[in-house]
């Protein structure tokens, strides 16, 4: 019953995280739609606006999931074909660390996450107060691999100090990501040097791309029991 209770209040103060980022959008402005359960809260309040009040934006989406629920409320989904910057991007995040260093992915999609928020002249991260660490780590650092070069990266990975595990579904089967991908969650190291560790992941042969988000965010809603925290760099 505690637990029940304690990710109600988890989902409250998503949603308030939500609503202050929807202050932020403007008619007119092509916008990155995030994905996992704090962003799906954003998506719905966007869509809203969209549906119900003719809000005139266009969006780009970092998974299919999130695509699917825009496109569910007259979100026009357009792609880097059609625009190449967007002017905000609103997301979620699994830690948020001082200067704004932050771990995604926890729900798989962070590679479009990461193309999403680097092509958005503002990128901003919606969260709960639990999101918020001193140092990065804690939450199992996801890398999406080609799936065949799985053994060798997960030994590079353990060389770095990590415990990476190959993501799987309730049922045992592999979690492929939207490109057909694995993930490996790395657990076991509390990061003193993220920007470090980045560089030397993005190096190995295989990685497609990992969940540190470094020098991307210019803001971070932090919905707290009594007020929500405007965090900039
Ligand atoms: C999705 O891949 C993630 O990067 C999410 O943004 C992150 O896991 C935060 O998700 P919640 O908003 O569901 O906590």
């Amino acid at each position: 019953m505690a637990t029940q209770d304690h990710s109600q209040d988890h989902a409250d103060l998503k949603l308030h995280a939500a609503q202050r980022a929807l202050k932020l959008v403007e008619p007119g402005m092509t916008v990155g739609l995030g994905s996992g359960s704090t962003a799906t809260l954003w998506i719905k309040l966007l869509g809203e606006q969209v549906r119900d009040h003719g809000l005139k934006i266009r969006a780009i989406a970092s998974s299919e999931d999130s695509e699917k629920l825009g496109r569910s409320y007259g979100i026009p989904i357009i792609n880097f074909e059609e625009c190449r910057k967007l002017d905000l991007t609103v997301d979620g995040a699994d830690e948020v660390a001082p200067g704004l260093a932050l771990i995604k992915g926890g729900g798989g999609k962070l590679l479009r996450e990461k193309i999403v928020a680097s092509a958005s002249k503002r990128f901003v991260v919606v969260a709960d107060g639990s999101k918020q660490v001193e140092k990065l780590g804690k939450f199992p650092l996801p890398v999406e691999v080609i799936q065949m070069a799985v053994p060798l990266v997960s030994d590079e990975l353990r060389e770095l100090g990590f415990t990476p595990k190959i993501r799987v579904h309730a049922d045992g089967s592999r979690y492929i990501t939207d490109e057909g991908n694995l993930i490996l969650d790395c657990s076991g190291l509390l990061m003193e040097d993220p920007a470090k560790l980045a560089a030397k992941i993005d190096s190995l042969v295989g990685v497609v791309e990992h969940g540190l988000f470094l020098n991307m965010a210019n803001l971070a809603l932090i919905a707290c029991e009594k007020q929500i925290i405007e965090r900039t760099v």
